[in-house]
């Protein structure tokens, strides 16, 4: 048989009816065990469909709780009942996860355009106060509408630049958005992990704006509850049988480990789905995944390492060279780390960077941080002064140096068995 014939061969035996579904940008229509939140969010919201002011919401919880999968189905459900009923209001949703406080307000004003006016503004000047004003044109000219929901996710995970405590001055702009020359209605709901880090050094003024703010929580899931969210989306994506229930069982106690973040388990499914057609299996069981798990873990953790820019890439490295293994594991200090990088730009002759510690500290930190790579935690204070922070890794040191190694010696075009010997050297 030709390629092409081969190509056309219809299904074979296909186990997986819709992989799409395991795919993170997928929003499926249903959330479960959450009714009452979602009753919440959408009582909060309701007015503004019919032109009124409805009220400003703080959704948050631990990671994977559902919080993005909620918003982003509110905002869709939200604007097709107000096109098909031309109810005067539109929501616009803007993650802010490993953005800058310029880059999120681009993208506000982009997806205003988008969503309240029909038209793919290309928006691209990294400037707050021009995105803002932009934001603010778009909404004020737009025939019909009365009323916008500003939903903002991710608010623990901007990443500082120009402007340190960007958290604060983002508040403080949503919250003056009627001094600033808003003309309509409008909500917003901040989604974050964390309550306490978004509200930090936040002025007197803001804190007062934002004092009615409704609270909806997003508790954790129960074992049993995480083991019927992973059926359910079971039953979508795969034919029917396809997967065991101790396979469930498996996944279940993964999802566990992982501090109860899903998403692993929905990225072991999809591969394991793949691999089983490939491999002409039609089921999928336990020991199956127990057989694929360390490669699919290390692909899953090199796809996270892929997403670094270069110097990102070039920090992190260091990073996990300068850590060590103490008695609750691997980790290392922020003085280790600038002694770390600044080895690293002799050896690797990498010295067109300028890596700066306040760029260290203040941007690439916290970048790597808000890609799950590592943990920061304050040191604590030493005769009044900080002693700085300590970071740790936040997955398997050994695969992730071995990954990370992999990935650096592509970007820089190196030999990695060289990398590797320069590390074990001591660089
Ligand atoms: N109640 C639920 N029913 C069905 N799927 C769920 C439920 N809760 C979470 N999920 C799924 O788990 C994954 C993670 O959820 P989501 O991205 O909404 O978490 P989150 O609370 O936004 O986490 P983070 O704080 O890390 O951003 C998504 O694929 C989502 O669809
Ligand atoms: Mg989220």
């Amino acid at each position: 048989m030709g390629l092409k014939e081969s190509l056309d061969v219809e299904g074979g035996k296909s186990i997986l009816k819709n992989p799409n579904v395991l795919l993170d940008t997928y929003i499926p229509d249903k959330l479960l065990f959450r009714e009452k939140e979602l009753g919440e969010l959408v009582v909060s919201v309701r007015n503004l469909l019919r032109g009124k002011p409805g009220m400003n919401v703080l959704l948050f919880g631990m990671p994977s709780t559902g919080k993005t999968h909620a918003v982003r189905l509110l905002q869709r459900d939200f604007n097709e009942l107000a096109v098909s009923k031309g109810y005067p209001a539109r929501a616009i949703y803007v993650s802010a996860r490993g953005k800058t406080l310029p880059k999120v307000w681009m993208d506000i004003a982009n997806e205003a355009s988008r969503v309240v006016l029909g038209e793919p503004y290309k928006y691209s000047k990294t400037d707050m106060f021009h995105a803002m004003k932009h934001f603010v044109d778009t909404v004020n000219s737009a025939d019909g509408i009365e009323g916008v929901l500003l939903i903002l996710d991710e608010l623990d995970s901007m990443v500082p630049s120009r402007y340190s405590k960007p958290n604060a001055r983002l508040l403080e702009a949503i919250t003056r958005l009627h001094e600033n020359g808003l003309e309509k209605h409008y909500n917003f709901i901040l989604v974050t992990n964390n309550d306490k880090v978004i509200f930090e050094n936040i002025d007197a003024g803001t804190a007062s704006r934002l004092s009615a703010l409704w609270k909806i929580y997003f508790r954790e899931y129960y074992p049993n509850e995480i083991a019927e969210i992973l059926r359910d989306r079971i039953r979508q994506a795969f034919v029917e049988g396809a997967v065991t229930e101790q396979a469930v069982n498996f996944l279940s106690a993964v999802t566990m480990r992982e501090r109860r973040d899903l998403r692993f388990a929905f990225y072991l499914l999809y591969t394991a789905g793949m691999i089983a057609e490939m491999e002409g299996l039609e089921r999928i069981t336990d020991e199956f995944l127990r057989r694929i798990y360390s490669t699919v873990r290390r692909e899953y953790i090199k796809d996270k390492v892929k997403s670094l820019t270069e110097s990102e890439l070039f920090v992190f490295l260091a990073i996990l060279w300068s850590m060590r293994e103490g008695l609750e594991g691997y980790y290392t200090t922020t003085p280790d780390i600038y002694e770390a990088v600044s080895k690293f730009v002799d050896v690797f002759g990498k010295d067109s960077y300028n890596f700066r510690r306040t760029m260290i500290r203040g941007y690439i930190l916290p970048i790597l941080k808000a890609k799950c790579l590592i943990d920061i935690y304050s040191a604590g204070k030493h005769a009044g002064r900080s002693k700085g922070n300590i970071v740790i890794p936040l997955e398997d040191y050994n695969t992730l140096l071995d990954v990370t190694v992999e990935v650096f010696s592509e970007r820089f075009n190196l030999d990695p068995e060289q990398v590797r010997e320069v590390l074990k050297r001591g660089v």
